[in-house]
């Protein structure tokens, strides 16, 4: 115990000597210390990601955990910079502010906090004015943050990711058994474990309807809960996507009122996004699931999920801003719950824009700084309402430059078009929505 807090005076004082800005006095009493100060927005803002990975994070774990000073103290350069460019914690919506549930940010007062906790030094402080440690919902909850799932399924069988892989897009289908779910039921939340964090980029889960019995590479999805085959993404008429994990996206609730239509015997789709460093030894076995929060109670507004999309386009060889641009009329009045633009490596920038009946005009969502390595699910606080003749457009724009692909790995000397692969593009404008010609009579 004492070797340690000596430990770490010394390395307060090392760090103090090192960082220590003029006009900042070593050990400053007057500015914010760690356990005051820090901490408090630490708890608030950084710790959701930043601690020891539980089972299930959903993507979210980041590689550094910051519960407590002693991991906290070696990253404060490297936080300070993180926070002043507004890269940490993330969020990549320029605007609007202020409306979706999952919004992170720091104020300027919070920055400026932790920037001067770190231009002095990064003291410690009083360890009795700490707040109280923040509790984990999942934590207690056997690794589910939102109570114990009324369904949990897994991937048909555990994965191998083989030595080689590298970048791998595989899907796994699951036909839902009568013992599995007996009758319709409707989706109020969705979980998703992702398996193994480490090499698991991101992972969505869809819904198939029952009757839907052959894929998009033609395979047929045998009945019963076996191994129903592995393949690329289906493209399904009347298929709902569940969620989505990556990082920056987490468990998904939808408001009071909106829920999935789930039929007994559908289809749960498995798209998993595998990434890691080749070579021997590397390879990963990993296993995902998938835990339903259901009720019988019909839900007033039945959510689907589509996409305003763009597969035409043909981004020329070295172009540095290419703008892809697509769009759709709404036939009905429409509230949407959800917004989540997607492209691949590409991609760097995305923006939604509702054209109303009247021709007013309103930006949706400014995604100035687009990563797709963060695929960010934009949820609204209350669903928006748009009536019907609103035309929402999506537009996404490419750096198909040397200088990204050397960054990206990819092949900036031909024309690019819609594809799965991750060397391919994608511009599509996902939106979550209920029609109001979807209201069940109650
Ligand atoms: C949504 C999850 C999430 C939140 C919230 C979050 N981080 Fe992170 N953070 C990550 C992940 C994942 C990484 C590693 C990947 C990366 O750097 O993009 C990371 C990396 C970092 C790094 C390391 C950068 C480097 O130099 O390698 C720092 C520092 C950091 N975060 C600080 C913070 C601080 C400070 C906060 C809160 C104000 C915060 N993060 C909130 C997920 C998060």
């Amino acid at each position: 115990m004492a070797i340690q807090s000596r430990a770490l005076a010394a390395l307060a004082a090392l760090a103090t000597l090192a960082v220590a800005a003029p006009g900042y006095a070593g050990g400053n009493q007057t500015g914010p210390t760690y356990y005051k100060d820090v901490l408090p927005i630490m708890q608030e803002n950084c710790q959701g990601c930043h601690r020891p990975s539980g089972q299930n994070l959903t993507g979210l774990v980041a590689p550094m955990s910051f519960m407590d000073y002693q991991e906290t103290r070696p990253w404060a350069r490297a936080i300070a910079r993180k926070v002043e460019a507004r890269e940490m914690p993330p969020w990549f919506a320029a605007a609007p502010k202020g409306v979706f549930s999952n919004e992170r940010g720091l104020t300027d007062a919070e920055i400026d906090t932790l920037v001067s906790w770190v231009d002095a030094g990064a003291p410690a402080g009083d360890r009795a004015d700490a707040p109280s440690a923040r509790r984990w919902t999942d934590e207690a909850n056997g690794g589910w943050e939102h109570g114990t799932p009324d369904l949990v399924v897994r991937m048909p069988r555990p994965y191998r990711v083989e030595d080689d892989v590298y970048d791998l897009n595989i899907s796994f289908y699951m036909k839902l058994t009568a013992a599995d779910l007996p009758e319709d039921v409707w989706v109020r939340g969705t979980e998703l474990r992702v398996g193994d964090n480490r090499i698991t980029h991101h992972m969505c889960a869809w819904v198939y309807p029952p009757d839907e019995q052959v894929r998009a590479d033609g395979s047929r999805v045998e009945d019963g809960s076996a191994v129903l085959g592995e393949g690329a993404t289906a493209e399904v008429e009347g298929s709902v996507r569940l969620s989505c994990a990556a990082q920056g996206s987490e468990a998904g609730m939808l408001p009071d009122g909106y829920g999935v239509l789930l039929e007994k015997g559908s289809v749960i789709g498995f798209h998993m996004h595998y990434y890691k460093e080749p070579g021997p030894g590397t390879a990963v076995t990993s296993q995902a699931e998938i835990g339903l929060f259901v009720s019988r109670e019909p839900a007033q507004y039945a959510v689907r999920t589509e996409e305003i999309f763009n597969r035409g386009f043909q981004i020329p060889p070295n172009h540095p801003r290419y703008r892809v641009g697509s769009s759709r009329v709404l036939e009905h009045d429409t509230h949407v719950v959800s917004l989540w633009p997607h492209t691949h490596k590409r991609g760097t920038a995305a923006r939604y824009t509702a054209i109303y009946p009247d021709g007013t005009e309103e930006l949706l969502l400014d995604v100035p700084n687009y990563d797709q390595g963060w695929q960010v699910t934009y949820k609204y606080r209350e669903p928006k309402v748009f009536p019907r003749g609103t035309r929402i457009e999506f537009d996404s724009w490419y750096d198909n430059t040397p200088q990204r692909a050397a960054r990206q790995d990819f092949d900036s000397d031909r024309f690019v078009g819609h594809g799965p692969k991750t060397n391919d593009e994608m511009s599509l404008g996902f939106f979550s929505f209920a029609e109001a010609a979807s209201i069940l009579e109650p």
